[in-house]
Protein backbone atom coordinates (compact mmCIF):
# COMPACT_ATOMS: atom_id res chain seq x y z
CA UNK A 1 0.00 0.00 0.00
CA UNK A 2 1.64 3.44 -0.83
CA UNK A 3 1.41 6.32 1.01
CA UNK A 4 1.86 10.35 1.27
CA UNK A 5 3.20 12.76 3.87
CA UNK A 6 3.49 16.38 2.48
CA UNK A 7 5.68 18.60 4.65
CA UNK A 8 9.62 18.35 5.72
CA UNK A 9 9.93 18.93 9.07
CA UNK A 10 10.68 16.62 12.46
CA UNK A 11 6.52 16.29 12.58
CA UNK A 12 6.81 14.74 9.20
CA UNK A 13 9.17 12.77 9.71
CA UNK A 14 7.76 11.42 12.58
CA UNK A 15 4.59 10.58 11.07
CA UNK A 16 6.67 8.71 8.29
CA UNK A 17 9.28 7.18 10.79
CA UNK A 18 5.69 5.52 12.66
CA UNK A 19 3.66 4.32 9.22
CA UNK A 20 7.27 2.92 8.32
CA UNK A 21 7.05 0.44 11.14
CA UNK A 22 4.70 -1.58 9.06
CA UNK A 23 7.43 -0.79 5.78
CA UNK A 24 6.98 -4.62 4.60
CA UNK A 25 3.43 -3.49 3.67
CA UNK A 26 3.88 0.04 2.89
CA UNK A 27 5.43 2.15 0.59
CA UNK A 28 5.56 5.74 2.23
CA UNK A 29 6.17 9.09 0.14
CA UNK A 30 7.23 12.45 2.08
CA UNK A 31 6.97 15.52 -0.14
CA UNK A 32 9.39 17.25 -0.20
CA UNK A 33 10.79 15.26 3.30
CA UNK A 34 14.24 15.55 4.66
CA UNK A 35 17.93 13.98 5.01
CA UNK A 36 15.97 11.96 7.65
CA UNK A 37 12.68 11.03 5.81
CA UNK A 38 15.15 10.03 2.92
CA UNK A 39 17.57 7.58 4.87
CA UNK A 40 15.03 5.90 6.57
CA UNK A 41 13.62 1.87 4.98
CA UNK A 42 10.58 1.80 2.86
CA UNK A 43 10.49 5.82 2.48
CA UNK A 44 11.45 7.79 -0.63
CA UNK A 45 11.37 11.54 -0.79
CA UNK A 46 9.46 13.27 -3.63
CA UNK A 47 10.47 17.00 -4.99
CA UNK A 48 6.94 17.88 -5.50
CA UNK A 49 4.72 20.54 -3.17
CA UNK A 50 2.14 22.17 -5.69
CA UNK A 51 -1.18 20.88 -3.90
CA UNK A 52 -2.36 20.18 -7.75
CA UNK A 53 0.45 18.18 -8.65
CA UNK A 54 0.75 16.56 -5.30
CA UNK A 55 -3.36 15.45 -6.43
CA UNK A 56 -1.88 14.12 -9.69
CA UNK A 57 1.02 12.06 -8.23
CA UNK A 58 -1.55 10.24 -5.86
CA UNK A 59 -3.39 9.88 -8.96
CA UNK A 60 -0.59 8.64 -11.01
CA UNK A 61 0.71 6.63 -7.98
CA UNK A 62 -2.51 4.90 -6.94
CA UNK A 63 -1.60 6.27 -3.07
CA UNK A 64 -4.11 4.80 -0.90
CA UNK A 65 -4.45 7.92 1.13
CA UNK A 66 -2.36 11.02 2.28
CA UNK A 67 -1.95 13.02 5.54
CA UNK A 68 -0.75 16.94 5.57
CA UNK A 69 1.95 18.04 8.61
CA UNK A 70 1.89 21.39 8.07
CA UNK A 71 -0.87 24.50 7.51
CA UNK A 72 0.19 26.00 4.36
CA UNK A 73 -1.23 23.18 1.86
CA UNK A 74 -4.35 23.00 4.41
CA UNK A 75 -4.61 26.97 3.47
CA UNK A 76 -4.54 26.69 0.17
CA UNK A 77 -6.72 24.13 0.07
CA UNK A 78 -5.04 20.48 -0.68
CA UNK A 79 -8.17 18.87 1.40
CA UNK A 80 -10.63 20.45 -0.85
CA UNK A 81 -8.64 19.55 -4.19
CA UNK A 82 -8.03 16.05 -3.06
CA UNK A 83 -11.42 15.43 -2.03
CA UNK A 84 -12.84 16.96 -5.31
CA UNK A 85 -10.87 14.13 -7.20
CA UNK A 86 -11.97 11.08 -4.98
CA UNK A 87 -8.79 10.63 -3.14
CA UNK A 88 -8.39 9.68 0.32
CA UNK A 89 -6.41 13.10 2.23
CA UNK A 90 -6.39 13.06 6.21
CA UNK A 91 -6.58 17.01 7.19
CA UNK A 92 -9.02 19.56 7.48
CA UNK A 93 -10.51 21.19 4.25
CA UNK A 94 -9.79 25.07 3.94
CA UNK A 95 -13.12 26.07 5.58
CA UNK A 96 -12.26 24.33 8.43
CA UNK A 97 -8.38 25.29 8.34
CA UNK A 98 -9.91 28.93 9.35
CA UNK A 99 -9.26 27.91 12.97
CA UNK A 100 -5.59 28.27 12.75
CA UNK A 101 -5.58 30.48 9.14
CA UNK A 102 -7.44 33.50 10.77
CA UNK A 103 -7.05 34.51 14.14
CA UNK A 104 -10.28 36.73 13.85
CA UNK A 105 -12.60 33.86 12.75
CA UNK A 106 -11.28 31.34 15.42
CA UNK A 107 -12.00 34.22 17.93
CA UNK A 108 -15.44 35.11 17.25
CA UNK A 109 -16.18 31.39 16.47
CA UNK A 110 -15.52 30.83 20.39
CA UNK A 111 -17.61 33.43 20.84
CA UNK A 112 -20.42 32.55 19.23
CA UNK A 113 -20.07 28.90 20.96
CA UNK A 114 -18.81 30.09 24.76
CA UNK A 115 -15.74 28.61 24.40
CA UNK A 116 -13.08 29.87 26.66
CA UNK A 117 -10.53 32.82 25.80
CA UNK A 118 -9.05 36.02 26.59
CA UNK A 119 -11.46 38.72 25.61
CA UNK A 120 -10.63 40.52 22.58
CA UNK A 121 -11.62 43.14 19.74
CA UNK A 122 -10.92 43.17 15.56
CA UNK A 123 -9.57 46.00 13.91
CA UNK A 124 -8.99 47.00 10.51
CA UNK A 125 -7.91 50.29 11.39
CA UNK A 126 -5.12 51.98 13.70
CA UNK A 127 -7.05 54.54 15.05
CA UNK A 128 -9.70 52.67 16.82
CA UNK A 129 -6.96 50.05 17.93
CA UNK A 130 -5.04 52.72 19.22
CA UNK A 131 -8.42 53.76 21.12
CA UNK A 132 -8.87 50.45 22.13
CA UNK A 133 -5.28 49.95 23.70
CA UNK A 134 -5.87 53.22 25.66
CA UNK A 135 -8.99 51.58 27.15
CA UNK A 136 -7.31 48.96 28.65
CA UNK A 137 -4.74 47.56 30.43
CA UNK A 138 -1.58 46.52 29.32
CA UNK A 139 -0.22 43.78 29.10
CA UNK A 140 -2.25 43.07 25.92
CA UNK A 141 -1.11 40.87 23.09
CA UNK A 142 -1.64 41.51 19.59
CA UNK A 143 -2.14 39.53 17.01
CA UNK A 144 -2.30 39.29 13.30
CA UNK A 145 -5.30 37.83 11.50
CA UNK A 146 -3.41 36.08 9.11
CA UNK A 147 -0.43 33.25 9.14
CA UNK A 148 2.50 34.91 9.73
CA UNK A 149 5.05 31.99 10.10
CA UNK A 150 5.38 32.66 13.59
CA UNK A 151 5.91 36.49 13.85
CA UNK A 152 2.45 37.08 13.59
CA UNK A 153 1.75 37.68 17.85
CA UNK A 154 2.90 40.26 19.78
CA UNK A 155 3.12 40.10 23.62
CA UNK A 156 3.10 43.85 24.84
CA UNK A 157 4.08 44.03 28.40
CA UNK A 158 3.89 48.00 27.62
CA UNK A 159 1.09 50.43 25.94
CA UNK A 160 3.86 51.57 24.08
CA UNK A 161 4.67 48.16 23.25
CA UNK A 162 0.92 47.50 22.09
CA UNK A 163 0.69 51.17 19.97
CA UNK A 164 3.58 49.90 17.83
CA UNK A 165 2.97 46.37 17.26
CA UNK A 166 -0.50 48.08 15.70
CA UNK A 167 1.37 50.66 13.69
CA UNK A 168 3.73 47.92 12.33
CA UNK A 169 1.45 45.74 11.29
CA UNK A 170 -1.36 47.99 9.97
CA UNK A 171 0.15 51.07 8.76
CA UNK A 172 3.54 49.73 8.11
CA UNK A 173 1.90 46.39 6.51
CA UNK A 174 5.29 44.88 8.24
CA UNK A 175 3.38 41.08 7.69
CA UNK A 176 1.98 41.80 4.60
CA UNK A 177 -1.69 40.92 4.27
CA UNK A 178 -1.73 38.36 7.38
CA UNK A 179 -1.39 41.96 9.35
CA UNK A 180 -4.02 43.73 7.64
CA UNK A 181 -6.34 43.04 10.47
CA UNK A 182 -5.42 42.80 14.14
CA UNK A 183 -6.97 41.13 17.06
CA UNK A 184 -5.90 42.88 20.24
CA UNK A 185 -6.44 40.30 23.34
CA UNK A 186 -6.29 40.31 26.85
CA UNK A 187 -3.17 38.96 28.48
CA UNK A 188 -3.15 35.35 30.12
CA UNK A 189 -1.78 34.21 33.10
CA UNK A 190 -0.64 30.77 33.54
CA UNK A 191 0.70 27.87 32.45
CA UNK A 192 0.46 26.48 28.42
CA UNK A 193 0.16 23.22 26.92
CA UNK A 194 -0.49 21.54 23.51
CA UNK A 195 -4.03 19.29 23.51
CA UNK A 196 -4.47 17.42 20.55
CA UNK A 197 -6.97 15.20 19.25
CA UNK A 198 -8.12 13.26 15.69
CA UNK A 199 -11.30 14.29 14.47
CA UNK A 200 -13.92 12.57 11.90
CA UNK A 201 -16.09 15.26 11.56
CA UNK A 202 -18.28 14.11 15.10
CA UNK A 203 -15.82 12.15 16.78
CA UNK A 204 -12.95 13.21 18.89
CA UNK A 205 -9.97 11.16 19.58
CA UNK A 206 -7.26 13.03 21.84
CA UNK A 207 -3.19 12.37 21.56
CA UNK A 208 -1.14 11.72 24.35
CA UNK A 209 -1.05 15.61 26.09
CA UNK A 210 2.26 17.44 25.42
CA UNK A 211 3.99 20.84 26.15
CA UNK A 212 6.21 22.45 24.30
CA UNK A 213 9.34 25.10 25.06
CA UNK A 214 8.06 28.00 22.62
CA UNK A 215 10.96 30.49 23.70
CA UNK A 216 15.00 30.20 22.18
CA UNK A 217 16.73 30.74 25.63
CA UNK A 218 17.09 28.60 28.67
CA UNK A 219 14.19 29.77 31.29
CA UNK A 220 11.85 30.64 29.08
CA UNK A 221 13.66 33.67 27.56
CA UNK A 222 14.19 35.50 24.00
CA UNK A 223 11.99 35.27 21.11
CA UNK A 224 9.54 33.00 20.26
CA UNK A 225 10.29 30.06 18.26
CA UNK A 226 8.18 27.64 16.73
CA UNK A 227 9.10 25.27 19.61
CA UNK A 228 12.75 24.52 20.75
CA UNK A 229 11.74 20.80 22.52
CA UNK A 230 8.46 19.27 24.13
CA UNK A 231 7.62 16.35 26.14
CA UNK A 232 4.84 14.22 26.24
CA UNK A 233 2.74 13.33 28.83
CA UNK A 234 2.28 16.98 30.40
CA UNK A 235 2.11 16.34 33.98
CA UNK A 236 -0.07 19.92 34.33
CA UNK A 237 -2.85 18.20 32.14
CA UNK A 238 -4.47 16.04 35.51
CA UNK A 239 -7.10 13.78 34.76
CA UNK A 240 -9.29 16.79 35.89
CA UNK A 241 -8.13 19.35 33.32
CA UNK A 242 -8.56 16.64 30.45
CA UNK A 243 -12.13 16.30 31.17
CA UNK A 244 -12.64 20.09 31.32
CA UNK A 245 -10.90 20.52 28.23
CA UNK A 246 -12.94 17.80 26.36
CA UNK A 247 -15.83 19.53 28.07
CA UNK A 248 -15.30 23.19 27.55
CA UNK A 249 -12.92 23.43 24.51
CA UNK A 250 -13.21 20.44 21.94
CA UNK A 251 -16.54 19.41 22.31
CA UNK A 252 -18.17 22.59 21.62
CA UNK A 253 -14.94 22.70 18.92
CA UNK A 254 -16.20 20.18 17.27
CA UNK A 255 -20.10 20.47 17.36
CA UNK A 256 -19.72 24.03 16.41
CA UNK A 257 -18.32 23.34 13.24
CA UNK A 258 -20.45 20.83 12.53
CA UNK A 259 -23.41 23.21 13.20
CA UNK A 260 -21.81 25.63 10.70
CA UNK A 261 -21.82 23.31 7.76
CA UNK A 262 -17.99 23.05 7.98
CA UNK A 263 -17.17 19.60 9.93
CA UNK A 264 -14.06 19.69 11.24
CA UNK A 265 -11.55 16.22 9.86
CA UNK A 266 -7.81 16.17 11.01
CA UNK A 267 -5.68 16.66 13.42
CA UNK A 268 -7.01 19.71 15.57
CA UNK A 269 -4.57 21.48 17.97
CA UNK A 270 -5.74 23.60 21.19
CA UNK A 271 -3.04 25.86 22.78
CA UNK A 272 -4.14 25.88 26.06
CA UNK A 273 -3.37 28.53 28.97
CA UNK A 274 -4.15 26.46 32.68
CA UNK A 275 -4.53 28.81 35.09
CA UNK A 276 -3.21 28.47 38.97
CA UNK A 277 -6.95 28.13 40.02
CA UNK A 278 -7.73 25.35 37.10
CA UNK A 279 -9.84 27.13 35.29
CA UNK A 280 -8.62 26.60 31.21
CA UNK A 281 -8.66 29.14 28.11
CA UNK A 282 -7.89 28.84 24.86
CA UNK A 283 -5.05 30.51 23.40
CA UNK A 284 -5.42 29.09 19.86
CA UNK A 285 -6.21 26.41 17.48
CA UNK A 286 -4.09 24.76 14.57
CA UNK A 287 -5.32 22.55 12.21
CA UNK A 288 -2.54 20.32 12.24
CA UNK A 289 -0.08 18.51 14.39
CA UNK A 290 2.34 20.46 16.95
CA UNK A 291 6.15 20.39 15.71
CA UNK A 292 7.97 19.60 18.03
CA UNK A 293 5.03 17.74 20.34
CA UNK A 294 4.11 15.37 17.37
CA UNK A 295 7.82 14.07 17.75
CA UNK A 296 7.64 12.88 21.74
CA UNK A 297 3.95 11.95 21.11
CA UNK A 298 4.61 9.33 18.02
CA UNK A 299 7.36 7.85 20.54
CA UNK A 300 5.13 7.05 22.70
CA UNK A 301 2.00 6.22 20.22
CA UNK A 302 1.84 2.29 20.47
CA UNK A 303 -1.32 1.64 18.30
CA UNK A 304 -1.08 1.63 14.24
CA UNK A 305 -1.51 5.04 13.39
CA UNK A 306 -2.52 4.21 9.95
CA UNK A 307 -5.54 2.37 11.29
CA UNK A 308 -6.29 5.16 13.66
CA UNK A 309 -6.48 7.66 10.48
CA UNK A 310 -8.31 5.22 8.23
CA UNK A 311 -11.01 5.15 11.19
CA UNK A 312 -11.12 8.96 11.31
CA UNK A 313 -11.44 8.91 7.46
CA UNK A 314 -14.52 6.45 7.95
CA UNK A 315 -16.18 8.46 10.53
CA UNK A 316 -15.48 6.04 13.20
CA UNK A 317 -13.19 7.60 15.45
CA UNK A 318 -16.19 6.01 18.14
CA UNK A 319 -14.78 2.70 17.81
CA UNK A 320 -11.28 4.00 17.44
CA UNK A 321 -8.33 3.41 20.97
CA UNK A 322 -5.09 4.94 20.82
CA UNK A 323 -2.23 3.02 23.18
CA UNK A 324 0.05 4.85 24.43
CA UNK A 325 4.06 3.62 25.72
CA UNK A 326 3.37 4.32 29.81
CA UNK A 327 7.24 5.93 29.87
CA UNK A 328 8.13 9.65 29.14
CA UNK A 329 9.06 11.16 25.44
CA UNK A 330 11.51 13.82 25.21
CA UNK A 331 12.51 15.90 22.48
CA UNK A 332 15.60 18.63 22.29
CA UNK A 333 15.57 20.69 19.28
CA UNK A 334 18.93 21.41 17.68
CA UNK A 335 18.63 24.82 15.51
CA UNK A 336 20.25 26.76 12.99
CA UNK A 337 22.81 30.19 13.51
CA UNK A 338 20.09 32.72 13.22
CA UNK A 339 17.15 30.93 14.20
CA UNK A 340 14.74 31.94 14.67
CA UNK A 341 15.69 35.07 12.65
CA UNK A 342 17.11 34.26 9.05
CA UNK A 343 18.42 30.71 9.72
CA UNK A 344 22.18 29.99 8.03
CA UNK A 345 22.01 26.63 5.50
CA UNK A 346 24.59 24.68 4.33
CA UNK A 347 26.71 24.12 8.41
CA UNK A 348 27.95 20.17 7.78
CA UNK A 349 26.32 18.31 10.61
CA UNK A 350 28.52 15.48 11.68
CA UNK A 351 28.81 12.69 14.66
CA UNK A 352 25.60 11.06 14.22
CA UNK A 353 25.88 9.38 17.06
CA UNK A 354 24.46 5.82 17.02
CA UNK A 355 21.12 5.92 18.27
CA UNK A 356 20.77 3.79 21.09
CA UNK A 357 16.94 1.87 21.03
CA UNK A 358 14.72 4.39 22.67
CA UNK A 359 16.39 7.25 21.18
CA UNK A 360 15.73 8.67 17.91
CA UNK A 361 16.97 11.84 15.92
CA UNK A 362 14.45 13.00 13.83
CA UNK A 363 15.30 15.35 10.64
CA UNK A 364 13.51 19.02 10.22
CA UNK A 365 15.81 21.58 8.12
CA UNK A 366 18.04 19.06 6.38
CA UNK A 367 19.39 18.33 2.98
CA UNK A 368 21.72 16.15 1.10
CA UNK A 369 24.96 18.18 -0.30
CA UNK A 370 28.06 16.59 -2.21
CA UNK A 371 27.77 13.73 0.24
CA UNK A 372 26.66 15.46 3.31
CA UNK A 373 24.14 16.05 5.12
CA UNK A 374 24.04 19.95 5.67
CA UNK A 375 21.38 22.69 7.75
CA UNK A 376 18.72 23.52 5.82
CA UNK A 377 16.11 25.47 8.02
CA UNK A 378 15.65 27.11 11.75
CA UNK A 379 15.03 24.00 13.52
CA UNK A 380 17.44 20.97 11.86
CA UNK A 381 16.95 18.58 14.08
CA UNK A 382 14.82 17.34 16.84
CA UNK A 383 16.88 14.59 19.05
CA UNK A 384 14.15 12.28 20.75
CA UNK A 385 14.18 9.82 23.97
CA UNK A 386 12.19 7.22 25.85
CA UNK A 387 12.70 6.93 29.51
CA UNK A 388 10.90 5.47 32.76
CA UNK A 389 10.50 8.98 33.53
CA UNK A 390 11.42 12.76 32.60
CA UNK A 391 14.94 12.63 34.19
CA UNK A 392 15.64 9.72 32.33
CA UNK A 393 14.17 10.99 28.67
CA UNK A 394 16.01 13.50 29.15
CA UNK A 395 19.20 12.71 29.87
CA UNK A 396 19.49 9.91 26.96
CA UNK A 397 17.89 12.98 24.42
CA UNK A 398 21.05 15.31 25.85
CA UNK A 399 23.24 12.67 25.63
CA UNK A 400 22.64 11.79 21.81
CA UNK A 401 21.79 15.52 21.53
CA UNK A 402 25.67 16.41 22.42
CA UNK A 403 27.51 14.33 20.34
CA UNK A 404 25.61 15.87 17.09
CA UNK A 405 28.17 18.86 15.73
CA UNK A 406 27.49 21.64 13.19
CA UNK A 407 28.51 25.25 13.44
CA UNK A 408 26.45 27.68 14.81
CA UNK A 409 24.22 24.91 16.76
CA UNK A 410 21.86 26.29 19.56
CA UNK A 411 19.55 23.80 21.78
CA UNK A 412 17.93 24.90 25.21
CA UNK A 413 20.03 22.98 28.16
CA UNK A 414 16.53 23.13 30.48
CA UNK A 415 14.10 21.36 28.17
CA UNK A 416 11.21 19.71 30.56
CA UNK A 417 11.53 21.64 33.58
CA UNK A 418 8.42 22.36 34.14
CA UNK A 419 7.52 18.85 34.01
CA UNK A 420 9.94 18.43 36.91
CA UNK A 421 8.08 20.60 39.30
CA UNK A 422 5.64 19.13 41.38
CA UNK A 423 2.52 20.33 40.21
P1 LIG B 1 -0.45 31.91 19.24
O1 LIG B 1 0.15 31.88 17.86
O2 LIG B 1 -1.79 32.55 19.30
O3 LIG B 1 -0.36 30.60 19.93
O4 LIG B 1 0.56 32.76 20.11
C1 LIG B 1 1.93 32.41 20.25
C2 LIG B 1 2.34 32.46 21.70
O5 LIG B 1 2.08 33.76 22.23
C3 LIG B 1 1.55 31.52 22.59
O6 LIG B 1 2.06 30.23 22.59
C4 LIG B 1 1.70 32.21 23.94
O7 LIG B 1 2.96 31.91 24.50
C5 LIG B 1 1.66 33.66 23.57
N1 LIG B 1 0.28 34.17 23.70
C6 LIG B 1 -0.64 34.26 22.72
N2 LIG B 1 -1.81 34.76 23.18
C7 LIG B 1 -1.64 35.00 24.48
C8 LIG B 1 -2.46 35.55 25.51
N3 LIG B 1 -3.71 35.96 25.27
N4 LIG B 1 -1.93 35.65 26.74
C9 LIG B 1 -0.67 35.26 27.01
N5 LIG B 1 0.17 34.76 26.08
C10 LIG B 1 -0.29 34.63 24.82
N1 LIG C 1 4.85 23.83 18.66
C1 LIG C 1 3.77 24.67 18.36
C2 LIG C 1 3.24 24.54 17.00
O1 LIG C 1 3.41 23.55 16.32
O2 LIG C 1 2.60 25.47 16.54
Amino acid sequence: MKLLVIGSGGREHALAWHLARDSQLHKIYVAPGNSGTARESGVENIAVTNPEALADFAEKEKIHLAIVGPEAPLAAGIVNIFRARGLKIFGPTKEAARLETSKDFAKRFMSRHGIPTAAFETFDNAIPAHDYIDLKNAPLVIKADGLAAGKGVIVAPTPEEAHRAVDEMLMDKKLGPAGSRVVIEDFLEGEEASFIVMVDGKNILPLASSQDHKRIYDGDRGPNTGGMGAYSPAPIVTPEIHAKVMREIIRPTVLGMEAEGTPYTGFLYAGLMIHEDGSVKTVEFNCRLGDPETQPIMMRLKSNLLVLIEQAIAGKLDQADAEWDHRVALGVVLAAAGYPGTPRKGDVIDGFPEQPGDTKIFHAGTSDKEGQIVTDGGRVLCVTALGANIRHARKHAYAVADDIHFSGKQLRRDIGYRALKPV
